[in-house]
Order: C-alpha cells, then structure tokens, then sequence
C-alpha cells in the first residue's frame, strides 16, 4: 500500500480487518517494524480519537509520531496554484510540503472541505497537494470527502459483533445545528460495498442523497422507521446536502435516533464516529443503553490504525 487516501488503495480489505484484529489480541508484537521511523501527524481541525489512536498505534509500532497542530501552532497555508500571496496566507503548500518530507517517513494529514464548492471538495484538493508535494507515503486522517481510517475502524467492529454471515446494516442521517461533512458517510457506505458482507440501507430525508459513487447499490430509504425493521448494526450519522452543497434543506418529522424507534431492531447495535451531540443526533437513553458500541468502535481505532501503518510501512520502507 503506497498511500492510504480511501478503500482503492487498500489491496485486500479482510486482511486488513484481519490484521487489525490480530493486533488487539497483540498490540506489540511489529514493535520492531517501525524502529527509527518517524510519522508526522498534520491536523487542520480539531481531533480526539484520530490524533490519539494514531499517535498510540504508531508509537505500538515503534514509529515516533510528531504532531503538528497547523491552524493553531503553524504559519497560514495557502494552497491555491499560482496565489499571489499578499493576504492573511504566509506559507504555499508547494514549499511547506517537501519540507515536512524532510523531518519524517510518512505524513498524516487531516483536512476538511469547504463545503462551498463541490468539485473543489471532491476533488480533494488539499490532500493531493500533500501527496504531490511531500515526497513521502500519505495517510488520510480525514479528508474533504472521505474518513477511511474511521470506516476501517467501523468495519473490524462490525466483524467482531456481527451473529450473522451478512447482516443489515443501517446508515441513519441524524439532525445537527449545523452543516457537516460528507465524509463518514460517503466512506462508510464506500468500505461496506466494498468489503460485501453486508446488507447496507441507507436512510434519510428527501435532499440529503448521498454522491451515487459511494452508495452505489445500497438500498435507499426515505421513511426512518422502515429501514431501522430488524436492523443488525444502526450507524448515525449527519452530513450536509450534496446536491445543494454544504447547505441544510428543511427537513420535516425528528430524525434523532430514539430508543422507541429502535423497537422493531432489538438486536441493534448502534454505532456513531463521535464526537456526537447528545439528544440532537442520538438520544441519552440509546446511548447509555447495551444497545450502544460507540466506546468499542472508537477503542477500535488504534487496531485500524496499526493495521494500515504497518502495510504501508511494509511496502514502502
Ligand atoms: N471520529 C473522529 O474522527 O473523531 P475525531 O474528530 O475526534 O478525530
């Protein structure tokens, strides 16, 4: 694996899973893979759980990770070909880049969309740049439309909880105060139709569809109550509308998670990426309920991690 942007760069997902799995049961056991390497970790927003699961697994691996909090601790990036720099921007990406090639082995980057133009966005402008740019293996942290280190995550902890070979799998938009990214969604249903050993439903209201590239064949629900019936996994989750980008169409009816709906699903287990807001997106009593595994599906986010340094760090060091 050269780099690690999204489920294409992924030679083999079950093995992937596998060895993430593996390195729950044995956190320590490639202490030696990452000896004298170095990983910087490059974080344009705010993170918990993927600054500090990839910080562990790295440090499991015997990388040493170094943090760099850009928008906080660093100079302003501009990333616009040919910009004439004399704004707020100090730093072109083209020189910032290589130089953090310098200091480190592999780089991980995390960025998000501007959710005002699409075909920016999509073309995941800032991360190519890094790619382009930095002379060494990239592995998204999140990036404008994709989150494949959180879906990875997602995947291991449906494989360990699943009763059933192919089991309904239920993603739910969820209300928020404001406009959100597509990224957990778009890469989720992206690695469930990859990986094939799910049934996937996608449920949300009219003007939330989802880009046809990553759903795919995933049936598509407008009615909640309908697609959480004998649900095995509920994934929540909010994002923005893609067809009138970045905006919030009104939406009619309470789409917030409750544990009444989830009466005609008594097995499911709930899933959400965190940070979550409480009683807009999911209700206190589901997620103070056994039906909830989001502590388990974040914990599972060093194992992904782990998995995915390792394969890059085999193919390329
Ligand atoms: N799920 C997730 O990516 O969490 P953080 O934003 O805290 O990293």
């Amino acid at each position: 694996m050269k780099k690690f942007t999204s489920v294409h760069d992924t030679p083999d997902i079950h093995a992937l899973i596998e060895r993430a799995i593996r390195y729950k049961a044995n956190p320590l056991g490639d202490r030696q893979l990452g000896q004298g390497k170095r990983m910087g970790l490059l974080f344009m927003n705010p993170s918990m759980r993927t600054r500090l699961s990839t910080q562990v697994a790295a440090q499991n691996l015997g990388l040493e990770a170094v943090v760099f909090n850009v928008t906080q601790e660093g100079w302003a990036m501009e990333f616009a070909d040919g910009a004439v720099m004399n704004g707020t921007t100090v730093e072109h990406v083209k020189d910032a880049a290589p130089v953090l090639g310098q200091y480190v082995d592999l780089l991980g980057v995390r960025t998000f969309p501007g959710l005002k133009d699409r075909t920016e966005d999509y073309s995941e402008f800032i991360l190519n740049q890094f790619i382009r740019y930095s002379g060494v293996p990239i592995v998204s942290l999140e990036s404008a439309t994709l989150h494949p280190l959180q879906s990875l995550a997602d995947l291991v902890t449906i494989t360990e909880l699943r009763q059933k070979k192919k089991p309904k799998v239920v993603l739910t938009w969820a209300p928020h105060i404001k406009p959100l990214p597509h990224c957990v969604a778009n890469s989720f249903a992206q690695w469930i139709n990859a990986w094939g050993e799910a049934e996937l439903v996608i449920t949300h209201p009219g003007g939330y569809e989802l880009d046809k590239q990553f759903t795919k064949n995933a049936s598509i629900q407008n009615e909640q109550l309908v697609a959480l019936q004998d649900a095995d996994f509920v994934y929540v989750k909010n994002w923005s509308s893609y067809h009138r980008y970045g905006e919030m169409p009104p939406v009619e009816g309470n789409w917030m998670l409750t544990s009444e709906k989830l009466r005609t699903a008594p097995e499911a287990k709930v899933m959400h990426c965190l940070p979550v807001r409480r009683n807009v997106e999911l209700s206190d009593a589901v997620l103070d309920s056994p039906h909830s595994i989001v502590t388990r599906q974040a914990g599972n986010r060093v194992w992904a991690a782990q998995a995915v340094l390792a394969e890059i760090m085999k193919t390329n060091f």
